[in-house]
């Protein structure tokens, strides 16, 4: 039974259960871009993200990657592991594309010589600033060691989700990723949906993911669709 509502995010909204280390997460269909300024709504993009990101859950469980991931409830919830969030997103890159693009003017997909690990500060209000380690620890938001963790676990991440994206046509150019203690132990949180990965067909280098709404490219909704249908198989 769904409890009380927890915390309501862009995208997602988090209920309390009867389970005090598990929560439900439920998947809206708001979508935003440029830290909020752009606002709509992509019509079953909630259904689409939780089934998605509960497809890759999986996928990474059964290759060691442990996530907050427990099941999927119903088409728009799912029930995870409560998580103490880290405040440092985890931006992964494989191909030039979007910030990384503007900040060093390189071209969109041009190919990097090897994937790109970056930290950003997770802060609505300074916009999500690109940090480094000296700031993750002068921030105080993880320990070295912590850190590095994060950066390796991502990169596993990383090679685990593009071999699995390019038996189905596409490439992983980058994606985001959070992090959430839970006792002890780290735990990959959050979503892996095409609102937090750039996915581009591998033929035609079709975007597949959220830059068709920050964009403005029209065919939002079949993007997350297809990205579906590709994984589903
Ligand atoms: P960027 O190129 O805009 O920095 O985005 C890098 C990746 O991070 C891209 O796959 C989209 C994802 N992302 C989020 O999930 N949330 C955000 O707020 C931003 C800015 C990017």
């Amino acid at each position: 039974m769904t409890g009380k509502l927890l915390y309501e995010g862009k995208a997602k909204k988090i209920f309390e259960t009867d389970h005090p280390y598990e929560v439900e997460v439920f998947y809206k269909d708001d979508a935003t871009a440029f830290n909020g300024e752009k606002k709509g709504q992509i019509n079953s993009k909630g259904i689409l993200n939780n089934a998605i990101s509960s497809l890759f859950f999986e996928l990474l469980d059964t290759r060691g990657i442990q996530s907050h991931y427990i099941k999927k409830i119903d088409d728009r919830r799912m029930l995870v592991r409560k998580l103490k969030i880290i405040q440092i997103e985890v931006v992964v890159r494989n191909i030039a594309a979007g910030s990384l693009s503007q900040r060093l003017g390189w071209p969109e997909g041009k190919e990097l010589p090897g994937p790109v690990v970056e930290f950003y500060y997770k802060d609505d209000a300074l916009g999500d600033p690109l940090i480094n380690d000296y700031h993750v620890a002068a921030l105080g938001l993880a320990t070295p060691d912590e850190l590095a963790f994060l950066a390796s676990q991502s990169l596993k991440v990383n090679e685990i989700l593009s071999g699995h994206l390019l038996a189905r046509k596409v490439r992983l150019v980058d994606f985001k990723l959070e992090y959430g203690k839970s006792d002890q132990d780290i735990l990959l949180g959050d979503e892996i949906s095409p609102d937090t990965c750039r996915f581009w067909d591998s033929e035609t280098n079709q975007k597949l993911d959220k830059d068709r709404f920050r964009r403005d490219l029209g065919g939002v909704e079949e993007a997350y669709q297809e990205m579906f249908d590709r994984l589903r198989g």
